[in-house]
């Protein structure tokens, strides 16, 4: 291999994880030769800047592969799994960010801090990246899991409607301007009635004032998939096919960044105090739990920071073998572009240096 600076190629620029992407090449220490941004035909020609620089946007077809090492996908899973393989077969390494390959045995499920060797076995040259209510989870849960030994998680999610991509985005703020300096929320269906069911955009129902026990499509027996990718991520990442996990996703009106409270049981008794040790060393995690002073992450104050923030962790009354803890990550950073982006530099740091 000759030494150069591997090119890049980020498809789905235009989308809500393909803007964060843009912010973090800017940002990170550039390993890249050429960035060549895709998105759908609709935005061929659209300028966008990154690396300080405008670029215009390139219509997907199979030639926006020729010539590219890594390819970020940022796009609908439908999208991932045709055009993936074709990315591929040009000789791209992909780092695919939707649910498209999350299960298939020969990709690996990458979090840098959990699993980082991973990302070498990848027999069909594609890597993919976890889900985001999974990604602001596991690195908290994972650094717990190296000392204690997970058994069972119980988790429940107040997830950011950007979780839903732009147009959960759209549909929340299009809904707030409906309902601010109104009486509504205090009658039977009255949010509902204003809103309209037109309004409800990627939601089951409104998400304005309310909160929506639903995320994702119908993944049988009563579960959505966000629930089972949960389960199944988690099994994947941390290597245990066993782990008991019981996940309800809910979304709630925050733009950006997911929450969970997280009850996880371990093998032996576990202490407060060491579990505040584990967590504030942890790479990828900020301790921030002083309730009384006030001290505990919400949503608010975590967006558009990379860490996994833990604070209200305490031992369950009835069982000191369980942790229960409240988590917050900024699903467009640490739960996408970002976790993305170390993968791809992980896979960078493979070409020999210039
Ligand atoms: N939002 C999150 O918190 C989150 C977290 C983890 C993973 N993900 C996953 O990441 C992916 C992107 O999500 P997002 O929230 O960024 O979605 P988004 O805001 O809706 O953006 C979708 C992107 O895909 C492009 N695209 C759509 N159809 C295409 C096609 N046929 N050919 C080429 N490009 C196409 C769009 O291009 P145009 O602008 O040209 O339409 C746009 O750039 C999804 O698989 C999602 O499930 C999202």
């Amino acid at each position: 291999m000759t030494a150069r600076r591997p090119s890049l190629a980020v498809v789905g620029a235009t989308g809500a994880i393909g803007g964060v992407m843009l912010q973090i090449l800017s940002q990170h220490a550039d390993v890249w030769g050429e960035v060549r941004l895709v998105a759908s035909p609709r935005s061929a020609g659209r300028k966008l800047v990154v690396r300080g620089e405008e670029s215009e946007v390139l219509g997907l077809t199979e030639d926006v592969f020729e010539g590219v090492d890594v390819a970020l996908f940022l796009v609908p899973a439908e999208v991932s799994a045709q055009w993936a393989p074709v990315a591929a077969s040009k000789g791209a390494v992909v780092i695919d960010d939707s649910a498209a390959f999350r299960t298939d045995d020969d990709v690996p499920l990458v979090v840098p801090e959990i699993n980082p060797h991973a990302v070498r076995m990848r027999p069909r040259g594609i890597v993919a990246n976890p889900n985001c209510t999974t990604l602001a989870l596991i690195v908290a849960v994972g650094a717990l899991h190296a000392e204690f030994g997970l058994r069972e998680l119980v988790v429940s999610s107040y997830q950011a409607v950007s979780g839903a991509g732009r147009d959960g985005v759209a549909a929340l703020r299009e809904q707030l301007s409906m309902v601010a300096g109104t009486e509504l929320g205090t009658k039977p269906g009255d949010v509902r009635r204003v809103v309209g069911d037109t309004q409800g955009g990627p939601f089951a129902a409104p998400v304005a004032l309310n909160v929506v026990p639903w995320a994702g499509t119908d993944a049988g027996d009563g579960w959505s998939s966000e629930e089972r990718a949960i389960r199944d991520e988690c099994r994947k990442i941390l290597g245990l096919p066993g782990l008991r996990v019981s996940a309800t996703c809910v979304y709630v009106p925050v733009v950006a960044t997911h929450s969970m409270s997280v009850h996880a049981r371990f093998e032996n008794e576990v202490a407060v105090d060491r579990a505040h040790e584990i967590l504030a060393t942890a790479p990828g995690v900020v301790l921030y739990d002083s309730p009384g002073a006030g001290d505990f992450p919400t949503p608010s104050d975590v967006v558009g920071t990379d860490p996994t923030w833990v604070g209200r962790v305490r031992r369950s009354l009835d069982d000191p073998q369980a942790l229960e803890l409240f988590v917050c990550g900024d699903n467009l950073r640490k739960g996408a572009a970002l976790n993305v982006a170390q993968i791809a530099e992980s896979v960078a740091a493979e070409f020999p240096r210039p």
